[in-house]
């Protein structure tokens, strides 16, 4: 079962694109090692992300929202439910907690999944001084990441993320280290590579104001086990100018109806 979109906007994907995602009935648990202990992380989560769409889930801490990326990652199994990919290349992720080599410059951590294809040195080159012009790293393009802030070694996942070019981008609160001022940078940098490109991206973050910011959905989640208890649109065209639209009023009743929801979901 999916949840109906709320009438509040239009989506800038058209309504019959392809799903790229489906998430049917998706129940995860953890056991302990001893197995004598099970952490339900989800119930009968359900969702489908359209080819092309920009999707945001929120939802109180521990709610099951890195679980559910992981899944999407093919990195956690489920317990029961079905999830289907439909991509030519396997989704790109970024963290949760910035997952840079150590032993690496950020030059060679962002190059890492080109040189892992064995792509001839020279277009390595050329893709990541791209890549490192948009997230602003040009000037650390040798450090090393104990060089590097906590905000600018997230910087290098996301250009790592960026950098194959994969049809679906799974990424977890990526900004959240991020100082204010930064993170509009990148959420606007964000918006310009998604509509360039057409990736489909789920985003994972705390901040309502990011989701609404970013998303053309915003999916709500419960508390622990968590399911999506709400399946927004967020109404504004494309392409969005971040500071601007805070200047909308729809901007301010969308904060307060998925806080609403955030702070009357109960429980469980
Ligand atoms: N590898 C694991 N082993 C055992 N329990 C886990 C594991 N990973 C997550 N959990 C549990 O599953 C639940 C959901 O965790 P998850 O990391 O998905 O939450 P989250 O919504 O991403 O939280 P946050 O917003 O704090 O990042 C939590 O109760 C957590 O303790
Ligand atoms: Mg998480």
């Amino acid at each position: 079962m999916n949840l109906p979109v709320s009438e509040i906007g239009r989506n800038s994907v058209p309504v019959d694109a392809a799903p790229a995602i489906e998430v049917q009935n998706l129940v995860k648990a953890f056991y302990d090692v001893a197995g004598d202990r099970i952490t339900l992380a989800t119930t009968d989560v359900n969702f489908t992300v359209r080819r092309g769409e920009f999707v945001c889930i929120v939802g109180p801490s521990g709610c099951g929202k890195t679980t559910v990326l992981r899944i999407l990652a093919g990195l956690e199994q489920l317990l029961s439910g079905h999830v289907r990919i439909d991509s030519t290349t396997p989704p790109a992720m970024v963290f949760q907690e910035a997952s840079v080599l150590p032993w690496l410059t950020v030059a060679q951590n962002v190059a890492f999944p080109l040189s892992l294809k064995g792509v001839p040195r020279q277009k390595q080159r050329e893709r990541v001084s791209e890549l490192l012009a948009l997230t602003g790293l040009t000037d650390f393009a040798d450090a090393r990441p104990h060089q590097l802030s906590g905000g600018m070694k997230q910087r290098v996942s996301v250009a790592r993320a960026l950098v194959d070019d994969r049809d679906i981008l799974l990424m977890d609160e990526p900004f959240g280290a991020l100082d204010e001022q930064t993170r509009l940078t990148l959420q606007q940098e964000l918006l310009r590579i998604w509509e360039r490109t057409g990736k489909t991206v789920v985003f994972i973050t705390h901040s309502v104001d990011e989701a609404l910011t970013l998303a053309d959905r915003v999916l709500v989640m419960s508390p622990r086990p968590g399911t999506i208890v709400a399946d927004l649109a967020v109404p504004f065209g494309r392409p969005r100018d971040v500071v601007e639209m805070r200047r909308d009023k729809r901007f301010w009743d969308l904060t307060y109806e998925v806080w609403r929801l955030l702070a009357t979901s109960p429980e469980r």
